[in-house]
């Protein structure tokens, strides 16, 4: 369904739970968060429905995430029957790849297209820095997996922050000579634990563009959010994601479901619908649905207010 500035929304990103069992310094406070109660998080089935009424306002592709979505008890049920819903072509997760690696293949089985893994550094000291917790061989371990198992095209996510991981942009390059990932780059955002670093440790990419000019520039039309450079011969790619500096907010196809229930237009904006409300009236549900998307706002206003407007953070929302 287009929304009122001509967008086509397809795209749904669900968040099955606020828990994560990292606690990274740009989105997780160290003591962690009070964990909300059972009965407040969607159930399965809850999430099911709201999945299949959007298939029928045209949404195709839908990406689980957290918190980290491999905590969730039942995660593979979920996709096994989210895969068998005729319009959904794309099933993906955003995760940090802990758990991933004993999990891959049975996710893989139950209809998981893709997936996207979080690594901030490839050094086990700052990936404890960063994430407080976890083991960086096991995500290592995660990414070699899927590739190996063909779940495919891994992409990983990396927060570019100046003064924690700025110094390690060439090993990541080095990474997509003979490795068959794409690394996407994304500038940190000033939203929840971001905020407190945000002034100290934000970088525009074109400073790493200017430094690199053996850079190819690759044109995808795919990836409206991206824009993907190589090497030259190299198996992987790289991309640059810049939500502050180079808003994608015209070419913006998503609409988000927090593990609580409601549905967000924008991630950086105020405006949410509850519709835990409506599960039990179709009619209702989808008319909420449609209201939202309809009304998805034009843009955020990151760059002039420096701060974003949503008052829920990452790990509510799965980014
Ligand atoms: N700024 C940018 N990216 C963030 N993520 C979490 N918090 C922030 C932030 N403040 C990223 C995670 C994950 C993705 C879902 O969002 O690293 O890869
Ligand atoms: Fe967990 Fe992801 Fe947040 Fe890190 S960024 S604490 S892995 S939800």
């Amino acid at each position: 369904m287009r929304d009122s500035h001509g967008r086509n929304i397809n795209y749904l990103r669900i968040s099955v739970t606020d828990r994560c069992n990292l606690r990274c310094i740009y989105c997780m406070p160290e003591l962690g968060v009070e964990s909300l109660k059972h009965t407040d998080i969607l159930r399965f089935e809850e999430i099911l429905k709201i999945v299949r009424i959007s298939e029928t306002l045209g949404i195709n592709k839908i990406r689980y995430t957290g918190g980290e979505p491999l905590v969730m008890t039942d995660i593979d049920k979920l996709i096994y029957e989210t895969s068998k819903l005729q319009g959904i072509n794309d099933i993906a997760i955003t995760t940090n790849g802990i758990l991933l690696a004993d999990m891959a293949s049975d996710l893989k089985k139950a209809g998981l297209k893709r997936v996207n893994v979080s690594l901030d550094t490839l050094d086990p000291v700052k990936f404890k820095n960063i994430t407080r917790l976890g083991n960086l061989d096991k995500v290592i371990e995660s990414i070699d997996r899927c590739i190996i198992i063909g779940l495919k095209p891994v992409k990983i996510n990396t927060v570019l922050m100046r003064g924690f991981n700025d110094t390690e942009f060439d090993d990541f390059l080095d990474l997509t000579r003979e490795m068959p990932v794409e690394i996407r780059f994304i500038e940190l955002m000033p939203i929840g634990e971001g905020i407190k670093i945000y002034d100290k440790s934000k970088l525009s990419f074109m400073e790493m563009l200017k430094n690199h000019p053996e850079l190819i520039k690759i044109e995808d039309e795919k990836s409206s959010t991206a824009q993907l450079y190589k090497l030259p011969g190299a198996k992987g790619k790289i991309g640059f994601i810049s939500p502050v500096s180079h808003k994608f907010c015209s070419d913006c196809n998503k609409i988000r479901l927090t593990s609580t229930g409601t549905i967000k237009p924008c991630l950086h904006s105020k405006e949410e619908i509850n519709l835990r409300q409506y599960l039990n009236n179709e009619e209702m549900l989808t008319n909420a649905l449609k209201q939202v998307i309809f009304n998805k706002p034009l843009e955020h206003h990151l760059e002039e207010e420096k701060i974003s407007r949503s008052e829920k953070t990452m790990y509510q929302i799965g980014g």
